[in-house]
């Protein structure tokens, strides 16, 4: 048979469009470099083929191919992506986007055959097809980076349990923790980023294809099947919404713009820590720069560069949350930009997950410089509990030892330096066991609730993250 383009084609040209019956004129160049989306779309080329397979199988099953065209489609299907992988496609100027491009590949190969595969689809529920089964990849990637990345933590909080450090709060000195004890607490927030991605791809996984370009599908596609076939849960339930929702992907890049204001997070915290005034971690050369004026600068670009980025990666976030605030019901060509914003989010945040994963592994903990740092104003918390633990109710223990402080601040010494009667003046209940409280390694010891810096507590958090390790190990 004859292969036939379909029309809206200049005399000559062998530019292939999915439209363009009704048009008597080609779309200006300046719309056209507008609308082609792909250079950046191409990369959902594979899921484009998957949908299609299954789809050529589901139009056979509802009697519009017999089982030799459909298996001429699905072998052609196949020798395409080929072409894709051996990077063999020549692109044409008239390629729109990758539905196109695979269509016409399709066309060139089969013939009119090829043009029966699109029958009751829509680009409207193939995109979105395509974009779920781009995401559930990119989850499971995403996944396998957090747990590489929570892995690298919990091995430098166990080979360090024990080493003690000032806790901060407003960046001030507050409490003695153990080192482990704030390590973990970035995979803690990176424990819930995990949470959220495996929560997003459960209910995400409901397939569209079938929905049509709104109305739905008139031809006795059996969407459960294909559902099923494609590695769907169930159906989306609504074809006007499936074709216009974009929420699975405001949904993700949120998830990715979460994961990086954490890592922004711990990199800050590196960035300080790594200062010569703190001194208490030692970034690897590897993950270093220098400066090209000071010779003695060691630069934490690594951290720098993760933190920055957080801001790229967040500011898809506002961009596909804009882009779908003004467009009304269903299917609009704004959409088109989903991909964008959701790719940079993805291939940023891998970037930058990356190099977490390295920085953790290869930082040298320095225990001699945090645990010098620590001085005995971190005490004052100790003391009042104390206070509380010889009957003394919390609200005036904590303002003896804000006496006692005041005190000790005056005359320039240690609070562990006012001598026993002076402490005595200020609350009676004060003992000579006082001179207990000044060990910061038994004091931490004392915090052995859930959650909470003693080393009981620590290897608590610690088997929770390693259950979360495990889990996420069986779901690769
Ligand atoms: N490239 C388009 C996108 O990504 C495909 C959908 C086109 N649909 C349409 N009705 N023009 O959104």
């Amino acid at each position: 048979m004859t292969q036939k383009p379909p029309a809206n084609q200049e005399s000559g040209s062998s530019a292939y469009q999915l439209w363009g019956g009704r048009f008597s004129e080609q779309p200006h160049e300046a719309l056209q470099e507008l609308n082609i989306s792909l250079p950046y779309d191409a990369r959902l080329y594979a899921d484009d083929l998957d949908g299609s397979k299954a789809y050529a199988e589901a139009l056979m099953r509802a009697g519009h191919l017999n089982a030799a065209e459909c298996d001429k489609l699905v072998k052609n299907l196949e020798l395409i992506r080929y072409d894709w992988v051996e990077h063999l496609i020549k692109f044409e100027a008239s390629d729109e986007d990758v539905h196109t491009v695979n269509e016409r590949l399709l066309v060139e190969l089969t013939g009119d055959l090829g043009q029966r595969l699109h029958t009751g689809r829509s680009r409207n529920d193939q995109v979105v097809t395509d974009m779920k089964l781009w995401l559930r990849k990119a989850i499971r990637e995403t996944l396998g980076r957090l747990r590489q990345l929570i892995e690298a933590i919990v091995r430098q909080a166990e080979a360090h349990l024990g080493i003690l450090m000032p806790g901060y709060t407003h960046l001030q000195r507050a409490q003695p923790v153990q080192f482990s004890h704030w390590l973990l607490s970035h995979a803690f927030a990176l424990r819930e980023d995990c949470q959220r991605l495996t929560e997003l791809r459960d209910r995400s996984n409901v397939l569209p294809l079938g929905s049509g370009a709104l109305a739905g599908n008139p031809l006795g596609i059996d969407r459960a099947w294909l559902a099923e076939r494609l590695g769907f849960a169930g159906v989306t339930g609504n074809s006007m919404h499936a074709v216009g929702d974009r929420d699975f992907v405001v949904d993700f890049i949120y998830c990715c713009s979460m994961v990086s204001l954490h890592l922004s997070r711990l990199a800050e915290d590196l960035i300080i820590y790594s200062t010569k005034e703190f001194d208490f971690i030692k970034i690897a050369d590897t993950f270093s720069s220098g400066s090209s004026l000071m010779p003695q600068k060691r630069n934490p670009d690594s951290l720098e560069l993760i933190r920055g980025i957080s801001g790229l990666i967040t500011s898809n976030l506002t961009g596909i949350m804009m882009t779908i605030k003004g467009t009304p019901s269903t299917y609009n060509k704004d959409l088109q930009f989903d991909k964008q914003y959701c790719f940079q989010a993805y291939d940023k945040l891998t970037q930058s997950l990356n190099i977490a994963v390295g920085v953790v592994e290869t930082m040298k903990v320095q225990r001699h410089q945090m645990e010098s740092a620590l001085s005995s104003d971190m005490l004052a918390t100790d003391w009042a509990y104390y206070l509380v633990r010889k009957g003394v109710p919390f609200r005036q223990a904590h303002h003896h030892i804000g006496c006692v402080v005041a005190l000790a601040e005056q005359r320039g010494v240690d609070i562990t330096e006012v001598p026993l009667g002076e402490l005595q003046q200020i609350c009676s209940a004060f003992g000579a066991d006082i001179a207990s409280v000044a060990d910061y390694g038994h004091n931490v010891q004392q915090y052995d609730a859930i959650g909470g810096t003693s080393t009981a507590s620590i290897v608590e958090q610690l088997r929770l993250l390693k259950n979360l390790i495990k889990e996420l190990r069986q779901e690769s």
